[in-house]
């Protein structure tokens, strides 16, 4: 009947279409495109404010951080109790999340009672609200039959804005929507809820993480689809989160990775940001607010509003005689009398207009089928104009994440809750038109909550739980690589005990402290061609050096690099030889020098005994070489043997030099007061120069070291004068270069005390069980070891890889000393250390790769540490040697570990500084190797030899 006596009147009328005048009188509401990036550009700004920790104070969008630091992966488990406060219904629910991994995805039961707030609630005592919520979850536990003696862990959804500074840390700032209790601003809800649940008395609860509906909503949706970064709540108010760079979020420690950000966009506008858009129902309905001036955008786009608004609109065209002939009813006066349920119902496709007119005689009024048509109209442009603001708002927080990930187009998933969107017919599809109209290059899914905030804030709650327990066990495994300062004080003494005891003893020792019969440091006079070798570092290395006249002509370096295979490394000694001659043929031909017969110095990075700079005769083998029949021969006649064995050049050996005296001459080119040589790279190593009535070494060493200071002496009588040769009393005749080999510390059992049950395993598995104790806890080629075997042990115990040992990290070697470098490195996010992972053939989620880290940050910590004090006892050494109360020196390093970690160099500075506060230490890293080292000895022999 009303059917029918519509349609003909709305032909009657034809010619006046009702909506028009609506649109004329709502112009302000109806936003354009234009408009609204506007209005995305400013909320843009807004975020950008709250982020900064210079503005954050005085902006109205607070930017929260909710220290969630991922969406969920699939490992979360347990059972947990929840509270979700806030939205239009207040519920307790029992959830149960069960893990799942790879294809198989985890699931979630739950089961949840909502409870009503009594209205006197809302605006009392705040404890008594708290008591409220904790008294209905002691009803929920008796009704459900779930124990009250057990412990319980419990997730707790709290719709309003908290300043986190954890999980379980949470202080209230502001009510919003229709709560105002009193007496909680600044207070920790995590608190006040555990204070409640304590006067309830006769539960156990342990409460162990507060989150926001939106941040809740993001987990429950992520918890299906792995895209979802954004948490967006249409409901009685409205708010949005994201995953945002931690590099961004200035209120929280730290760079790496995301964190969860709650935008608290509702306060948007607060500052007048909005002044331009704000219309006169605006204004009135925040003038009849509970909170005036605060929450604007919340107030032009919540359920709390809308229907409000709509009111209020009707009310002032009605006032104007332009709705319902200018009749106007108490019920249209009265504030809440049209809900947002009205609202929604009035936008229903088929039922749309029905429902407008019996909501209208609801309201004791009278409509014309006309009035119908304009009331729906009204309806429709103030939650158009909502679904525009968030749209807005969202593209501005896409455009964020697109930026932030600089990428040309960003696949995204929106999770979604709130009344508003759930119930209004149109709302959906308007929102997600609009948002992919203003971010065309995003591609938004927008997937519903389907089972409200709660299965999110357990999911929180299961990761916040796991990672406690979590924490706990990986400090424990790594406690024993946190050394106190005492501990490396006893480190830098026996480290001193064992330079001594290399210096005097008369068989082996720990520490060998080998002569390098290097008495001269270089004066600049060195000049002419020279071929070095270099074996024993990462690669084997052949160099042309040609020194020019004078330090200011700059050296001339070429150099070629060959990698040793491991058969070559572990074959046999001639197979080493005839592959070294094999390289060296090759880069004289590719220098065009085949048969200069070049003077060349040979860096040969492993333990020599010296009779003479020209011969050297290997004591053992280190690192990753194991060659057969070399240990106990003379490595220069190896060499020449193999060439004479080619039969095809001929090379004039004159010198044979550890890399640690190659690399302290080298920088001694450059800074005379250069008198320590370091590697921090594959091996570590030390030398110095010592004095030479210290080096009491056996007998036979004491009468050559006697025999070379008596030619020296000699040689001192018939100087000519030679600018830089030494003269009578020349302080650098009494001292010689001594190879520490300190890598040999600890293997007389003094470093046991500090040493672990994974360093224990290194060796073990090693080439050399029980030898280079100290090289095993320092180096690039052991340390990733050790990584590797703490590794092994957290995932065995379940607190890493999902518990799984895999065949790749049951690999030895696969973390070499870049990757650990890349792993360390400040400004990757979490997600670029899972992918060096990746590379590694590792699959790890956010959290274990923030455990891999940490790992690598402790052993490399550890090993840093341990060469300070190293390098603490040698400095000091050499101090008391001159009888001096303070010295400055200057130590030449080189090394992968030392140039390319990231903390390491630093640690190692800190940590000599500290334990040795009476020297002035400075690190000089060797730009061209030791190689260059070792021409300039092999030029100082040659200049010798010819005098
Ligand atoms: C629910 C959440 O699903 O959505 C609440 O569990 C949240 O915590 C709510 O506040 C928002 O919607 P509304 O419409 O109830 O305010
Ligand atoms: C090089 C030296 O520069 O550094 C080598 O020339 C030395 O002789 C090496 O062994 C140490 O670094 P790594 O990291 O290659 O072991
Ligand atoms: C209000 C609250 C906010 C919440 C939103 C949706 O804006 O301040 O914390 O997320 O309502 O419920
Ligand atoms: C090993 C060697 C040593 C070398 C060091 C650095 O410790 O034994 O000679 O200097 O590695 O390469």
């Amino acid at each position: 009947m009303f059917a029918v006596h519509l349609v003909s009147f709305f032909f009657s009328k034809l010619q006046e279409d009702p909506t028009k005048k609506v649109d004329r009188f709502l112009y302000s509401m109806c936003l354009n495109d234009g408009q609204l990036s506007d209005i995305s550009a400013r909320f843009q700004a807004e975020m950008k404010k709250g982020l900064s920790i210079e503005s954050n104070a005085a902006a109205a969008v607070k930017m929260l951080p909710a220290h969630v630091r991922s969406t969920p992966d699939g490992t979360e488990k347990g059972q947990f109790l929840a509270l979700d406060l806030g939205g239009s219904k207040f519920k307790v629910l029992q959830v149960k999340v069960r893990e799942g991994t790879g294809i198989r995805k985890g699931e979630v039961e739950m089961e949840e009672q909502t409870y009503p707030v009594p209205r006197e609630l809302l605006s009392g005592r705040g404890t008594e609200l708290f008591d409220h919520v904790s008294k209905c979850l002691k009803d929920f536990l008796h009704e459900k039959n779930i124990s009250l003696e057990k412990k319980h862990p419990l997730a707790f959804t709290f719709s309003f804005p908290c300043e986190q500074s954890s999980l379980n840390k949470a202080l209230f700032l502001n009510w919003s929507k229709h709560y105002r209790a009193r007496g909680l601003q600044g207070k920790d809800m995590i608190q006040a809820l555990r204070e409640a649940i304590d006067r309830t008395g006769g539960m156990d609860i342990e409460v162990l993480a507060l989150v926001n509906d939106t941040v809740a909503t993001m987990m429950t949706c992520g918890f299906d689809d792995q895209h979802c970064e954004v948490g967006l709540i249409i409901g009685t108010g409205t708010n949005a989160c994201y995953m945002e760079e931690m590099r961004h979020v200035d209120l929280v420690e730290g760079d790496e990775g995301r964190m969860c950000v709650n935008t608290e966009w509702g306060a948007f506008g607060d500052d007048g940001a909005l002044k331009d858009y704000i219309t006169e129902f605006d204004r009135d309905v925040d003038a009849a607010s509970s909170n005036p001036g605060r929450q604007i955008f919340e107030k032009m786009v919540g359920g709390m509003y809308l229907g409000e608004l709509v009111r209020l609109v009707v009310l002032k065209m009605a006032k104007q005689g332009l709705l319902f002939d200018g009749c106007v009813s108490d019920a249209l006066r009265t504030k809440g009398r049209i809900t947002t349920a009205n609202v929604a119902a009035m936008e229903e496709y088929k039922n749309g207009l029905k429902n407008t007119r019996d909501i209208l005689m609801d309201l004791d009024l009278t409509p014309s089928p006309d009035d119908c048509i304009a009331v729906q109209h009204v309806s429709t442009i103030v939650s158009f104009r909502s679904s525009n603001l968030v749209a807005a708002g969202l593209a501005a927080i896409l455009t964020r994440i697109q930026q932030n990930r600089n990428l040309r187009t960003l696949r995204i998933t929106v999770g979604v809750d709130g009344t508003v969107y759930k119930t209004h017919p149109q709302y959906p599809k308007r929102l997600h038109k609009v948002v992919r109209r203003l971010v065309p290059d995003c591609h938004v899914r927008f997937l519903l909550s389907d089972s409200g905030s709660s299965k999110g804030a357990a999911l929180v709650a299961a990761v916040a739980q796991r990672l406690a327990s979590q924490r706990q066990k990986v400090d424990e495994s790594l406690s024993p690589f946190t050394l106190s300062q005492g501990q490396l004080q006893l480190v830098k003494a026996r480290m001193r005990v064992g330079l001594e005891a290399g210096l005097r003893s008369k068989g082996p020792s720990a520490i060998k402290m080998l002569p390098s019969f290097v008495y001269h440091r270089p004066n600049g006079t060195e000049r002419g061609k020279y071929l070095a070798l270099d074996l024993g570092g990462t690669n084997f290395r052949a160099l042309l050096v040609h020194f020019k006249k004078g330090l200011q002509q700059k050296t001339r370096l070429y150099h070629k690099l060959y990698t040793i295979p491991l058969e070559i490394m572990q074959g046999t000694g001639e197979d080493l030889f005839d592959y070294l001659a094999a390289c060296v043929s090759d880069f004289l031909d590719y220098m065009g020098v085949k048969h200069a017969h070049l003077p060349t110095g040979f860096t040969f990075s492993f333990p020599c005994e010296q009779t003479s700079i020209a011969t050297g005769t290997l004591v053992s083998w280190t690192k990753g070489f194991k060659a057969t029949d070399c240990e106990g021969h003379d490595v220069v006649n190896m060499l020449q043997e193999a060439i004479k064995r080619r039969n095809e050049f001929d090379l004039d050996i004159a010198a044979v030099v550890n890399d640690t005296v190659g690399t302290m001459m080298s920088c001694a080119y450059e800074d005379p007061q250069c008198e320590i040589g370091l590697i921090a790279g594959t091996g570590t190593n030390v030398c110095y120069m010592e004095e030479v009535k210290n080096i009491e070494k056996t007998g036979q060493n004491k009468e050559r070291l006697a025999r070379q200071e008596e030619r020296a002496e000699g040689e001192e009588d018939e100087d000519d004068g030679m600018e830089g040769e030494k003269k009578a009393g020349d302080v650098e005749t009494e001292k010689m270069c001594i190879n520490t080999e300190w890598g040999g510390l600890g293997d007389d059992g003094s470093l046991d005390d500090i040493i672990t049950p994974y360093d224990i395993e290194v060796d073990k598995q090693s080439l050399n069980p029980g030898k280079q104790r100290f090289e095993k806890l320092t180096s690039g080629m052991y340390l990733g070891e050790v990584v590797r075997q703490v590794l092994l042990d957290l995932t065995r115990g379940g607190l890493l890889f999902r518990g799984h040992v895999t065949e790749t990290l049951k690999t030895p070697g696969i973390f070499q000393t870049k990757y650990l470098s890349q792993i360390e490195s400040d400004h990757l996010a979490l997600l670029q250390v899972r992918s060096v992972l990746q590379q590694l053939g590792l699959e790890s989620t956010c959290n274990d790769s923030m455990i891999v880290k940490e790992v690598c940050g402790a052993v490399s910590r550890r090993a840093a540490q341990l060469c300070g004090a190293g390098m603490a006892a040698v400095v000091d050494k050499i101090r008391e040697n001159r009888g001096l109360d303070h010295l400055n020196i200057t130590v030449g390093v080189d090394g992968a570990l030392y140039k390319q970690h990231p903390h390491f160099a630093g640690i190692l500075h800190d940590t000599a500084k500290v334990l040795a506060p009476q020297c002035n230490v400075t690190f000089l890293p060797s730009e061209e190797g030791s190689g260059k080292g070792a021409a300039l000895i092999t030029a100082v022999a040659r200049q010798k030899q010819k005098m």
